[in-house]
């Protein structure tokens, strides 16, 4: 079909409702990277087999990121009249197991995760009926604090399905912009609404748009950055490949505001789900002819090409994000003129990450002031994060701007993985800092992070413990941005890899005190000099840690000791012989052979042979294998 008009949406709508809300059962299988790489492939498999061996008749969808990532593979039952029950963990046998109990008319028990009421009269709203004991959604800690709004259909509709976004309100702010709105009122909304780009800054994107707008010359671009490089960051990634239609439909949006027809939307190459499923999308709103000439006859017409990024973190920086899409080399370019002036092809571009362009939809469609109501004066809306690491749950959250750290890792998060303290925590990325836990009153918003020595970058969230060592994170991020700096300009180029051998020689047990006074020094010039962001920020992990944590870098260039035991040159692994029962798994399993000792006896380790890997350690069954800090 085609979509010209306000009804032809509503044919559209009333097709995806129909998949939607089926007469009969839906599962949903959470299929986004996260999902398929626990194993969902096999799960959808087994759940399309049992069911046609049975021939119970379901419609199996495989749907987006459910969020829960650590407890994939997620499977969403939804039965007509009783609402959704999240199954956790599912393995193809339990999956069968599951068709079978749906065969019968039941829902089993085992691995039912939470409860989710379709509407106040259904049975899952009265959780005793349904499966006693199961929660509700809603009360799980998890997902208690969460306000999905760029998250709104993760998880929810087939994102291969148009007809489902539109089931669930989408292209509803398409329609009101372009029938509705002039151009610059579409602008005063997003303005209104306080919207901050989500890419790292935090820049106004209304103001953004506006400069655009008023910039001089034709024609003007837009593109959205799915470039995505951090480490540990997954958010636009699952954006796009489980809720592909609202980045489509926010970026025509933005085009009919600022007077540009062509977008482009850059994703990493690295990201196939992605690329096959925003690719997808942009073909179906095509064939239906929400993209192309007069779109829902408006008059206004607007075109998205799908270009793929090889997969270097600078090319997310905006200028160097152009320089890719122009067939140049990756490398950032000084700003001014910024690209809303001077972008691609030297025209008027306005440039926003994957988040910014969902949040622009749904605030065309619910309103400025609704946004307006969500997060913090000066911080509005909600924020993906992507929470990570030594942490109880995993996964990818939500919230509002304004949320505490605290209520973020110990609320959401539920805390240190296995009850043990949380050390720190670490937000941005690369370009972030670490801020340690007596810091987690303070809110999650743009100003305070940084204020605290981190930013709050794109949405990576990375939870450390008593067993993160503070030098070795410092380290590892230097080595990131010291592969992926440009080398274009000298500060960025020379200043990271100084840093990193300096932070070498420490975790080696050679650093000194005056090392510490050095790159300190060295940190401060890079981040001062660098042409771009990537430089400018490579330094903060250094200059967070030794702000927050100097005394773990006194006792690595003092006392030669590694307080969190990771640091292999300071370290040594021994046996503790009244605990070791000599069941030689550690002797087998060691990589170097470096554990002697009979059957039934007491082991040892030859220190000259170990390489102080931790496998024994960790592999050890009764705790008998110390760590010697
Ligand atoms: C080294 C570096 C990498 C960046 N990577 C990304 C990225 O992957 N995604 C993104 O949206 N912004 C990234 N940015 C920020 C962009 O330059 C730009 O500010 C952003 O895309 C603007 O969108 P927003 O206003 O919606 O945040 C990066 C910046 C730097 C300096």
């Amino acid at each position: 079909m085609s979509v010209h008009t306000r009804s032809d949406l509503e044919t559209l709508r009333a097709d995806g409702l129909s998949t939607l809300h089926p007469p009969g059962l839906r599962i949903g299988v959470g299929m986004a990277t996260c999902g398929l790489a626990t194993g969902a492939g096999d799960v959808y498999d087994a759940l399309r087999d049992e069911a046609a061996a049975r021939g119970l008749d379901l419609m199996l969808v495989a749907t987006g990121c459910i969020g829960y990532c650590q407890q994939e593979p997620l499977v969403d039952v939804r039965v007509p009249g009783q609402g959704r029950v999240l199954y956790a963990r599912m393995t193809p046998e339990r999956a069968r197991a599951l068709v079978a109990a749906l065969a019968r008319g039941e829902l089993p028990a085992e691995g039912a995760l939470a409860l989710i009421p379709e509407n106040q009269t259904s049975k899952v709203s009265e959780t005793s009926e349904v499966l006693p004991g199961v929660p509700l959604l809603s009360e799980l800690p998890f997902y208690a604090r969460q306000h999905k709004i760029i998250l709104r259909n993760s998880g929810l509709i087939d994102p291969a399905r148009v007809e489902e976004y539109v089931a669930r309100g989408g292209c509803q702010a398409l329609a009101h912009a372009l029938l509705d709105l002039s151009p610059q009122a579409v602008i005063d909304e997003v303005v209104s609404a306080g919207l901050r780009g989500r890419g790292g800054g935090g820049f106004p994107t209304g103001c953004k748009w506006q400069v655009c707008r008023d910039a001089p010359g034709a024609p003007k671009y837009v593109i959205c950055n799915g470039d995505e490089g951090d480490p540990g960051a997954y958010m636009d990634r699952t954006v796009l490949e489980s809720d592909p239609h609202s980045v489509v439909e926010g970026m025509i949006i933005g085009g009919y505001a600022v007077g540009a027809h062509e977008g482009t939307i850059y994703v990493r190459d690295e990201y196939p789900l992605a690329v096959e499923r925003v690719s997808r999308a942009v073909a179906q709103a095509e064939e239906l002819g929400l993209l192309g000439e007069d779109i829902l006859g408006s008059g206004f017409g607007f075109t998205i090409d799908v270009v793929r990024g090889a997969g270097a973190f600078v090319c997310g920086e905006e200028t160097a994000l152009i320089a890719s899409i122009e067939g140049g080399l990756g490398e950032p370019r000084p700003k001014p003129p910024y690209p809303a002036v001077s972008g691609l092809w030297g025209q008027p571009t306005v440039i926003n990450n994957v988040k910014t362009w969902a949040s622009v939809s749904a605030i065309l469609a619910r309103g400025a002031d609704w946004y307006a109501g969500i997060g913090v004066e000066g911080n509005r809306g909600t924020v993906v994060f992507s929470l990570v690491g030594k942490v109880a749950n995993t996964g990818l959250v939500e919230v509002p701007l304004g949320l505490t750290l605290r209520e973020m890792i110990d609320g959401v998060g539920g805390g240190g993985l296995d009850g043990k303290a949380v050390k720190a925590v670490q937000t941005g990325g690369p370009s972030g800092g670490c801020l340690p836990a007596r810091l987690f009153h303070l809110p999650i918003d743009y100003e305070t992070l940084t204020q605290a020595g981190s930013i709050m970058g794109s949405g990576g969230m990375v939870v450390m413990d008593e067993e993160t060592c503070m030098v070795d994170v410092a380290r590892y991020f230097l080595t990131f941005t010291m592969d992926e700096s440009c080398g274009k300009c000298t500060p960025c180029r020379e200043g990271t890899r100084a840093m990193y051998e300096i932070l070498t020689r420490i975790v080696e047990g050679e650093g000194t005190l005056e090392d510490l006074e050095n790159l300190e020094e060295i940190a401060t010039w890079v981040k001062a000099a660098s042409l771009c962001g990537l430089g400018q920020t490579a330094p903060n992990p250094v200059l967070s840690t030794l702000r927050y944590f100097r005394d773990e870098y006194e006792a690595h260039v003092v006392e030669k000791r590694c307080p969190a035991g990771v640091c292999r040159a300071l370290i040594r692994l021994e046996i503790q012989p009244e605990l070791c029962t000599g069941c030689g798994l550690c002797r087998r399993e060691c990589p170097a052979g470096a554990i002697h000792g009979e059957s039934k006896e007491p082991h040892v380790i030859d220190p000259d042979l170990c390489t102080r890997c931790r496998l024994c350690h960790d592999i050890c069954p009764v705790g008998a294998v110390e760590v010697v800090r």
